[in-house]
């Protein structure tokens, strides 16, 4: 069987983990292994099936260290960001737990005597979720907790960049009390898991796919989804706009900035893509963010770093591609280098040693244009750009002129004009005075357009996506009552009489 090796990017040399990957068929036999045993899953009460989500919360927390350590190692995230995103786990363990008592339907009238109206929320069947490597754990589990808790069997099919923290995942919920067979994980690259899926929904053997990853590989999803009559949940790319205005608080915009764009080296769905910012503030923007980008410290992601290394090569060699997109007109601020650090291209301050991993020069793009490919382009790495603006239709166009529309900023001390950017701009997600990034994890997490279909993870808006609404009557009155028919005599009896006037 085929393996794949994953890496520490930190230190190429040190070899994370090898899993065996699955074949189409193999990946089909997984999602026929979630059928057979959803029902069972199901046929747990909701309310016990939320205690095991509360097990599974309180491992995770009993783990977070050494999960959080992991990612680290695995894709290079630095450890107070690792932590964070384990303590995602734990919070949305902590906000579905208590779901189990509820998943409420609702009692609704009926228009006869004597019948009654119910709604249930039932479980879809199997979901099959592809995940990305730059949050292998937190994301995985706003797809496991809620599908687990609304009774869904689950095939999941981690990024092939992170088979460590995920093997690791899946044990923290099998060892919560998940029947492995309800929670099948399986390694393969994204092609096979792609046949596989589409085999797996010709049988008839998946009912939801959620999956997180690039606009171009969303679409062939979505695709096929719909082909199936099927919609996804699918949580893609951003290129996220921070809007700074004449009045902002520019230290907080900078802070904000630095930590949008640079936090996980850029590499969250959420990065910053283009700080937008009122020309009277420009210069002094672009300068400040300058100098906090070039004193900031890059290097070794167990230490107190911005950021560590990219996550694999393929995101270096991505890296290298949004550097060719820096057009003469621009200027380029940040680092002593761009491209790859490295011990003859070296960053100032770097933490380590660079030529065993995978860095990069962070590089802030100034003098972005509407027309520029660094516009409209996702970069997926340690890059930014910065552009100006006159007036407020010109900022919020730029915002939302690309097509994506996952999360935006505005830095603004004026009310009226935080609701009118969020009343105006395209993003699932809006953010007054702070980062483009950083979702809690009750919240609706989602986009629009470029950036996905509508559909939302989180909170109890992800219950839309693993439960479908059963409708149900039951009539008590011992004579077949037809609706929309048989209750015209009742309202005869209470005719108005349109022609009265006071
Ligand atoms: C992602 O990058 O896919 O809002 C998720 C954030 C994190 C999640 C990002 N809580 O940045």
């Amino acid at each position: 069987m085929a393996r794949i090796t994953s890496r520490n990017p930190a230190d190429l040399s040190d070899v994370v983990c090898e899993v065996e990957v699955v074949d189409a068929t193999g990946f089909a036999a997984a999602c026929r292994r979630a059928r057979d045993a959803q029902p069972g899953w199901a046929g747990l009460p909701a309310p016990l099936r939320g205690r095991v989500i509360a097990q599974v919360g309180r491992l995770v927390e009993a783990n977070k260290e050494t999960l959080a350590a992991l990612v680290t190692r695995e894709i290079g995230k630095p450890y107070s960001e690792a932590l964070g995103e384990v303590q995602e786990i734990v919070d949305t363990c902590d906000f579905f737990l208590g779901e189990g008592r509820r998943l409420y339907g609702q009692t609704v009238p009926s228009e006869m005597p004597d019948k009654q109206l119910f709604t249930f929320r039932t479980p879809v069947g199997v979901a099959a979720v592809i995940t990305a490597a730059n949050f292998p754990a937190a994301v995985p589990a706003w797809y496991l907790v809620p599908a687990l808790l609304c009774g869904n069997g689950i095939v999941w099919k981690p990024s092939d960049s992170a088979p460590a923290v995920a093997e690791a995942l899946a044990q923290l919920f099998w060892h919560g009390g998940v029947p492995r067979e309800v929670l099948q994980l399986v390694h393969a690259d994204g092609p096979t898991a792609f046949d596989g899926l589409s085999a797996a929904l010709d049988e008839r053997l998946v009912d939801k796919i959620g999956f997180t990853g690039s606009t171009a590989v969303g679409r062939r999803i979505g695709e096929l989804a719909g082909r199936h009559l099927q919609s996804a949940c699918l949580e893609l790319g951003g290129k996220n706009p921070l809007v700074v205005t004449a009045d902002a608080d520019l230290d907080l915009a900078v802070e904000g900035a630095l930590f949008s764009g640079f936090g996980s080296a850029g590499q969250r769905c959420t990065s910053m893509g283009t700080a937008w910012v009122h020309a009277s503030r420009y210069d002094e923007f672009v300068q400040r963010l300058a100098a906090a980008v070039s004193s900031a410290v890059v290097g070794d992601p167990t230490q107190d770093v911005l950021y560590g290394p990219l996550i694999n090569e393929t995101y270096l060699a991505n890296f290298d591609k949004w550097l060719d997109m820096v057009q003469p007109h621009h200027s380029v601020h940040g680092s002593t280098g761009t491209g790859r650090i490295t011990g003859a291209n070296p960053r100032e301050g770097f933490l380590g040693d660079p030529d065993i991993g995978l860095y990069a020069h962070p590089t802030v793009v100034a003098g972005i244009r509407r027309e520029d490919a660094l516009y409209a382009q996702e970069t997926f790495g340690p890059i930014v750009g910065v552009g100006q603006w006159a007036d407020f239709d010109e900022a919020v166009g730029l915002a939302n002129g690309h097509g994506y529309g996952l999360s935006a900023a505005i830095y603004t001390q004026d009310p009226a004009t935080a609701f009118r950017f969020r009343e105006q701009c395209s993003a699932g997600m809006v953010s007054i005075n702070n980062s483009t990034s950083g979702a809690e994890a009750h919240l609706p997490f989602g986009g629009n357009g470029l950036s996905g279909n509508g559909s939302r993870q989180s909170g109890i808006w992800v219950l839309e996506q693993f439960t479908r609404w059963q409708s149900m009557n039951w009539d008590y009155a011992g004579s077949l009552q037809k609706a929309q028919m048989d209750n015209l005599g009742l309202l005869r009896t209470l005719e108005a009489d349109p022609d009265f006037r006071l």
